[in-house]
């Protein structure tokens, strides 16, 4: 096994909501070397999304350190966090977050914007990425377009198109049907088998086990770590997968959760968000979620992902959603 590239010792997470204070983590300590594929397993509400995101950088733990990559993380201030993740870490969420607008080109090149790549090695990097996941075929097709698994395709290629050392997928089959979670989880072990180590929480133990060590959690404690003989799925149910996809025309498409809505509808019918969202407030609430910069409405200075006001300006960044 190769290097550590996370690390997290005696890590603890405690929410203040009014006088009550939630102990989400209280003391994980957890190693993951390069190349391997780890399930963080454990049932609803014992802090698995909370590790995620202390392990993602989206998130500082109340205690205990965090290391990526072996470099302590835990001082470090948002701008330097910033530059970790979009280096060494790509994320996947239940709800596929993708930009309704665009293809699946233009979704997945949305992390290269900042890497310091030219547009024509981005496109090159974003081809690359979809052709890994099996989507060569599908580059021009916006998300509506898509089957749910191939959303989720669309949004692993997002992650790694950077090629971070560490891909995070909070229960990446969440909102998939068992044959696409089934294929989801033979592109995330294809990846892994070409060297990425990859993170998945999942409540679900089925899916827990496509990872060769799963680590259970409860109640904000790890209770195990074992290796076992991971399931496998056979490189021919990939390549048949997802062949023949029917979408029909006008839909509107959740940017929250890429659910396909029915024309004139107002609000998601899965999720509940808006769907008379700009292209311009969709970008923000992905970018967001990606822990990425989010440009001043007013003056375009990059801002960290949740910063309150422009550091340039002072124009309220809520203005980021509103505008438009
Ligand atoms: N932002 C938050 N504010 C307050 N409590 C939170 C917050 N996020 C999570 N929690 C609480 O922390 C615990 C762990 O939540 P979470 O990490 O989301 O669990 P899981 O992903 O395993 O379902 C839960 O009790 C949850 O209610
Ligand atoms: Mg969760
Ligand atoms: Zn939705
Ligand atoms: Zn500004």
């Amino acid at each position: 096994m190769g290097q550590k590239v996370l690390e997290l010792h005696k890590i603890t997470k405690v929410y203040t909501m009014g006088d009550a204070q939630v102990y989400a983590l209280k003391g994980v300590d957890l190693e993951i070397s390069a190349g391997e594929m780890v399930s963080i397993m454990g049932p609803s509400g014992c802090g698995k999304s909370t590790l995620l995101h202390i392990a993602g950088c989206l998130d500082k733990p109340t205690s205990g350190m965090v290391r990526i990559g072996g470099k302590d993380v835990t001082a470090m201030d948002d701008n330097q966090l910033a530059r970790i993740r979009n280096r060494h870490i790509g994320f996947i969420f239940q709800t596929f977050n993708l930009l309704p607008h665009e293809n699946a080109l233009n979704n997945v090149i949305v992390p290269i914007q900042y890497s310091g790549l030219s547009r024509k090695q981005g496109m090159e990097a974003a081809k690359r990425a979809l052709q890994a996941v099996g989507l060569g075929d599908r580059m021009y097709h916006r998300p509506n377009e898509l089957s749910g698994g191939q959303r989720q395709r669309v949004a692993i290629a997002r992650a790694i198109v950077n090629e971070p050392s560490i891909i995070l997928a909070d229960e990446p089959t969440g909102s998939l049907d068992w044959q696409s979670s089934r294929e989801v989880m033979g592109i995330l072990q294809r990846l892994n088998g070409q060297g990425r180590t990859i993170v998945i929480v999942t409540h679900d133990r089925e899916i827990a086990r496509y990872a060769r060590r799963i680590v259970e959690l409860r109640d904000g404690k790890v209770i195990a770590d074992r290796k076992i003989d991971s399931v496998v799925v056979p490189d021919r149910e990939l390549e048949r997968a997802g062949k023949d996809v029917r979408v029909r025309p006008g839909l509107q498409v959740c940017v929250r959760c890429s659910y396909a809505n029915r024309p004139r509808a107002r609000f998601c019918s899965n999720c509940g968000f808006s769907l008379r969202v700009t292209p311009e407030q969709s970008s923000t609430i992905i970018r967001r979620m990606l822990g990425m910069t989010i440009p001043c409405p007013a003056c375009g200075t990059n801002n960290r992902p949740f910063a309150k006001f422009c550091i340039n300006c002072g124009e309220p960044m809520e203005n980021a959603l509103k505008a438009g």
